[in-house]
């Protein structure tokens, strides 16, 4: 059997949905057994014994974890800790989930997973420390992603994905700008989360994986494309980065190049298939 943490939200929904297609046994919480409680945590995963426990809880606020640096340090930190000390107590496989915004985005080159991180915002630095977290524990694979999209979380807080979100505003906006000198690798949460199922079950070496969509994308590249495959009619206005007021700082390149594991597809055809199934 196994655990997964954070399963309302996008990527632990589709995790624990593709799980119980396969036939695997699995517990599954939310915010109803809080891992920031090492006890509770520790009690629960001791009685369930899992093989596999997949951490998908996070604090993804970016701008507000300026302002809110405790609850992102606790969530992206100390309950990382957490997870890895229960996972440790009955030996399990421990899967945790992190973020290309842990580079500064100097590099004119896309990062690969040795590359060194350097983390520019709270968010980015609570992400980092949750990756080195669970990097002390030697059965921990640490997956890097970026722009997160697919089916709406269940939990109401849970950040909505950025397709959902632009369309959504598209009803009575017509006009929109968006940023072009900040590049990232779009991902699927069904093709994650179906990579994330193949690493583990194919028992890849442990530690740090980059599984996002292949190619890259500014946001205004990846609005255009959702707009062209809805045949939504709006006008995009390139802007850059700087000029919107933003709490915390965002790389200009956090694309991630997966040199371990065979390639996803092309994030334009995984967009296509989540718009076109919605
Ligand atoms: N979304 C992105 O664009 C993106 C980009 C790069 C990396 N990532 C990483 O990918 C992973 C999955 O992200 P996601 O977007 O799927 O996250 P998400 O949709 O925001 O889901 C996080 C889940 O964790 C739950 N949670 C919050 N506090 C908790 C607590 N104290 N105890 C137990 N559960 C708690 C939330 O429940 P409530 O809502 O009920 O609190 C929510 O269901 C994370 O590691 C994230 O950092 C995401």
């Amino acid at each position: 059997m196994v655990l997964v943490l954070g399963s309302k939200g996008t990527l632990g929904s589709e995790l624990v949905r593709q799980l119980k297609a396969k036939g695997t046994e699995v517990a599954a919480f939310d915010s109803d057994l809080d891992v920031r409680d090492a006890e509770v945590l520790i009690q629960k995963v001791s009685e369930l014994k899992p093989e596999v426990i997949y951490n998908c809880v996070a604090y993804n606020a970016v701008d507000l974890a300026e302002k809110e640096t405790e609850i992102a340090q606790s969530l992206n930190v100390s309950a990382v800790a957490n997870i890895r000390e229960a996972a440790r107590k009955v030996d399990a496989v421990l899967v945790h989930f992190s973020t290309g915004f842990v580079f500064d985005g100097s590099s004119i080159k896309s990062y690969i997973e040795l590359d060194q991180p350097n983390p520019q915002s709270v968010y980015a630095k609570t992400k980092y420390e949750g990756e080195l977290e669970a990097l002390k524990y030697p059965k921990a694979y640490v997956i890097r992603l970026n722009l997160l999209f697919g089916k709406s979380a269940e939990s109401e807080n849970a950040k909505k994905s950025f397709p959902e979100l632009i369309l959504g505003l598209a009803k009575n906006q017509k006009e929109f700008a968006f940023v072009t000198d900040e590049i990232s690798t779009p991902t699927y949460a069904v093709d994650l989360a179906k990579a994330t199922l193949d690493l583990v079950g194919e028992k890849y070496p442990f530690g740090i994986y980059h599984l996002p969509n292949e190619g890259q994308a500014s946001w205004l590249d990846f609005a255009e494309e959702v707009f062209r495959i809805k045949g939504v009619e709006v006008k995009l206005n390139p802007v850059l980065g700087e000029s919107f007021e933003r709490a915390a700082k965002r790389p200009k390149n956090s694309v991630l190049a997966n040199t371990k594991f065979p390639k996803l597809r092309p994030w334009q055809e995984a967009l296509k298939e989540f718009l076109n199934s919605n």
